[in-house]
């Protein structure tokens, strides 16, 4: 299985989102989390389109857009337009969520489905096989810095092992308040791509990458 880092830009200086972004892609980060929110699914407003077009050209780096909207099915042409690789959207906000991840492979993206922390990971029992990640998020999204909610390392271990009695094998994601402390744990628990926006940001974001690569290295050669 393939370990994977994937900073969340909302945790970067949005006056040098290029260059934040080229520092934690030279650093090893093979994916660069894009937070798009939309004031209705989230409380918050984050960016759209244009943002991710203009910083689609900082790097070759997977993008990885995880959408925090209503109905996001209405925007996957122009997601792609934009530079998306990957598109992730929230089992809450989709009415036809079969056919939303429908959409996102028939356009020739990755397709993701994100759960919030309240829902249990059986609402995704039949579409598994559509999806090539889920998002476990742990925080209720909206916000980036908010503090990891712990039962969200159960559902990890609940996905992977639904996941494996299936014969499947999507990479789990989990975003929200993962850090340093907490990486090992959500390894073990069955993830393989992080996101971290505070804890890769913060002080010397190539420094972080650095600790963050260095742990899946480590649990890789357990
Ligand atoms: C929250 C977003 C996250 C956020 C993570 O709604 O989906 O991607 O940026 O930020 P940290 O790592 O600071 O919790
Ligand atoms: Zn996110």
């Amino acid at each position: 299985m393939e370990y994977i880092l994937a900073p969340s830009i909302l945790g970067a200086d949005f006056t040098r989102l290029g260059e934040e972004i080229k520092t934690v892609a030279e650093a090893g980060a093979e994916y660069i989390h894009l937070d798009v929110m939309d004031g209705a699914f989230v409380p918050s407003i984050s960016f759209g389109m244009p943002v991710i077009q203009a910083v689609r050209k900082a790097t070759d780096k997977i993008f990885d857009v995880h959408m925090m909207v209503e109905e996001p099915g209405r925007y996957i042409t122009d997601m792609k337009n934009a530079g998306a690789d990957l598109i992730c959207v929230h089992a809450e906000a989709c009415c036809h969520l079969d056919r939303t991840l429908h959409q996102i492979k028939e356009a020739g993206l990755k397709a993701g489905a994100a759960l919030n922390p309240a829902t249990p990971v059986e609402v995704l029992e039949y579409v598994l096989p559509l999806t090539d990640m889920v998002l476990v998020m742990s925080v209720n999204p909206g916000f980036g810095g908010q503090k990891f909610i712990p039962y969200a390392t159960e559902k990890v271990k609940k996905l992977r092992a639904m996941m494996e009695d299936r014969g499947l094998s999507a990479d789990i994601q989990v975003d929200g308040g993962v850090t340093l402390e907490n990486a090992k744990e959500l390894l073990e628990a069955g993830a393989n791509i992080l996101v971290a926006g505070s804890a890769v940001f913060k002080n010397d974001a190539a420094a972080n990458v650095a600790e963050f690569l260095k742990i899946f290295r480590e649990f890789q050669g357990r």
